[in-house]
């Protein structure tokens, strides 16, 4: 192994000698789940039914060079990919998420989480950590940081792969937009408004928006591109064609500065604009503008 690597694996070492310190020996026992025909399918991914409560003290098993991406919703769900490299051979992987020690001041509030990594793609394993039940709950503050551990299971025996820690809030990706719906419908225009749902308190004020629309018969890569850059939740679109079949999709995204992402686009909304007065092919009109 090369000087540089070295150096590093011991710096991290010697951090990971500094947080085993407090954790009790009972937790570390408790790792030694030996899990042989084990219910994969009654663990889900939202909660980790089958996974260890705590990470395990020992070493980072370095066999495999890993890295994890996390998404946090901005509420109780932090979404994460976990890749690396070709030829493990594990039968479970966990994902187990804590405060780091300093941040406990109040040791009672004190939380951990853990989900069921599944694979999604060679060398990529997936899961969410679900913070509560409730959906809406703000579940962390913008100043939290979360110590993931990744271990997973060989022979029965818990190994930790990797440790990352993630300041959630730098890594927001809202949930899509959704119920999308006309309010206001002309020939040439027209009014739609939409919700966005799970959007954190700390950042509400500071959410944009992009919509993009096409005809109903074109490709969403010819849509026009709308941008709204305040948590304006909906858009009146203008110079449209009479009698024609339109659809819309929104997407959301805080303005926080480091790693922005914009979310997912939310289900289509399709619509037709009234036509254009009298004398137009009766097959045209559409009977709900005729009242
Ligand atoms: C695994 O869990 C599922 C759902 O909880 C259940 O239907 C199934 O019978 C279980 N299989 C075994 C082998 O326990
Ligand atoms: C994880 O949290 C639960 C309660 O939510 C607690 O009982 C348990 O001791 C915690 N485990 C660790 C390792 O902090
Ligand atoms: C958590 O977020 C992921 C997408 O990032 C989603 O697929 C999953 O359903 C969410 N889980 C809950 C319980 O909201
Ligand atoms: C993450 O790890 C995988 C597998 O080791 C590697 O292919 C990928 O390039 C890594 N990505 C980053 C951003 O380091
Ligand atoms: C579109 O509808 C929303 C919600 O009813 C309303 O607040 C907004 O003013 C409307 N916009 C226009 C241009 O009519």
């Amino acid at each position: 192994m090369a000087a540089p690597a070295l150096s590093c694996c011991l710096s991290l070492l010697i951090l990971l000698l500094l947080l085993a310190i407090p954790q009790t020996s009972t937790a570390v026992n408790g790792l030694s789940i030996s899990s042989p025909g084990r219910n994969r399918s009654g663990g889900g991914t939202l909660e980790g039914h089958g996974c260890p409560t705590a990470s395990p003290t020992r070493r980072i098993f370095t066999a495999y060079a890993s890295n994890i991406t996390c998404f946090y919703n901005s509420r109780a769900n932090v979404s994460c990919i976990w890749s690396h490299d070709e030829g493990l051979r594990a039968t479970t992987c966990c994902l187990h998420s804590r405060q780091p020690q300093r941040e406990v001041l109040f040791p009672t509030k004190q939380w951990n989480h853990t989900c069921e990594l599944q694979p999604v793609r060679p060398g990529s394993w997936a899961c969410n950590l679900v913070l509560g039940h409730s959906p809406e709950a703000q579940k962390l503050t913008i100043v939290d940081i979360m110590k993931l551990t990744v271990m997973c299971s060989e022979g029965g025996k818990w190994r930790r792969m990797m440790t990352q820690d993630i300041k959630p809030f730098d890594y927001i990706r809202l949930v899509p937009p959704h119920s999308l719906q006309v309010v206001h419908i002309e020939t040439h225009r027209c009014n739609i408004t939409w919700t966005v749902s799970q959007v954190s308190h700390y950042i509400q004020n500071d959410v944009e928006f992009e919509a993009r629309l096409r005809y109903a018969d074109h490709s969403w890569e010819d849509a026009r591109l709308l941008t709204l850059r305040q948590n304006q939740q909906w858009i009146s679109l203008e110079n449209l064609a009479p009698s024609m079949e339109y659809e819309l999709q929104v997407r959301a995204k805080p303005r926080l500065g480091s790693h922005e992402v914009w979310s997912h686009w939310s289900q289509p909304l399709a619509f037709r604009t009234v036509p254009a007065g009298p004398g137009l092919p009766a097959a045209d009109l559409n009977p709900e503008h005729l009242l």
